[in-house]
């Protein structure tokens, strides 16, 4: 891989940064063969969001939620991380300051062993009661009813993720925009920039002084927001931004 993929300005900020936040999204999954939402073929082409991921369809039909979100947590499971995956959790070795943030729900951050991933829209493997708010353990595929209710209160469970039309949790946004202000360098990995307040994020950043970086195979609705676009893919492009800052390291 030729390090001409980077501009000379990111490659010296790759060898030098101490202040680094990423923003991921579907396509850093991509390559571990979880469909992405809005590519060809991708999620919201074989099903309509407008039925699966807002509070006003699992009212009307909790069951038919909770069969998606089973079908979905199979198919994460059945899956690994990917070399971007491990690159990022590499990654947070060589930075003093590295924070990951994710729009991704499939736990595979951590899965490849980044620690303390800010989660954006939530995790597919949290629930919680939507009567006393209580969260609730996940229990393995022995659950009778595919729509499981609440043990303290017998309240209706849903997925512990961020549906259409609701706020993101307000801790992890918190962390979000102190991390995009504060960074030197801020990655922007396999995300449309379809969906706010997470596609803001990258603009926060270029606005508090951070050079803003896109990598994706195809330009983003936010493209236009960033100082440099690498056209590839993260298993690719990230394990070389890693080769930088590891000889850099070794050279030090
Ligand atoms: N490497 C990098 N980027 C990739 C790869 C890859 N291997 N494969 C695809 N991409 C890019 C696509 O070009 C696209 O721009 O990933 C992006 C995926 O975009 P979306 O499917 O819109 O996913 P995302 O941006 O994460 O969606 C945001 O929308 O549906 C909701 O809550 C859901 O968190 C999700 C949010």
């Amino acid at each position: 891989m030729n390090a001409s993929l980077f501009s000379e300005r990111l490659e010296h900020l790759l060898a030098t940064v101490h202040s680094v936040t990423v923003l991921t999204g579907a396509g850093v999954s991509a390559e571990s063969g979880v469909p992405t939402f809005r590519d060809p073929g991708g999620l919201w082409s074989q099903f309509r969001p407008e039925e699966l991921a807002n509070v006003d369809a699992f009212m009307r039909n909790p069951q038919l939620v909770w069969e998606w979100y089973t079908y979905r947590k199979r198919m994460i499971s059945d899956v690994s991380p990917n070399p971007g995956h491990f690159a990022l959790a590499e990654m947070e070795g060589f930075v003093g300051d590295f924070t990951l943030l994710t729009q991704n729900v499939d736990n595979l951050h951590q899965r490849a062993g980044s620690s303390d991933v800010v989660e954006l829209h939530g995790n597919i493997h949290h629930r919680f009661c939507m009567d006393c708010g209580q969260d609730a353990v996940e229990i393995d595929g022995s659950e009778r009813s595919v729509v499981p209710r609440c043990v303290s209160c017998g309240g209706l469970l849903r997925p512990g993720v961020v549906w259409f039309g609701e706020m993101l949790p307000g801790e992890q946004l918190r962390r979000a925009s102190d991390a995009a202000a504060r960074c030197q360098l801020f990655l922007s990995i396999g995300t449309s920039g379809e969906v706010y307040p997470a596609a803001q994020l990258p603009s926060l950043a270029r606005e508090h002084g951070a050079y803003v970086v896109e990598i994706n195979p195809r330009s983003s609705s936010i493209a236009h927001r960033m100082h440099e676009c690498i056209e590839g893919v993260s298993g690719i492009v990230v394990p070389a931004m890693l080769e930088i800052m590891r000889r850099a390291r070794r050279t030090a």
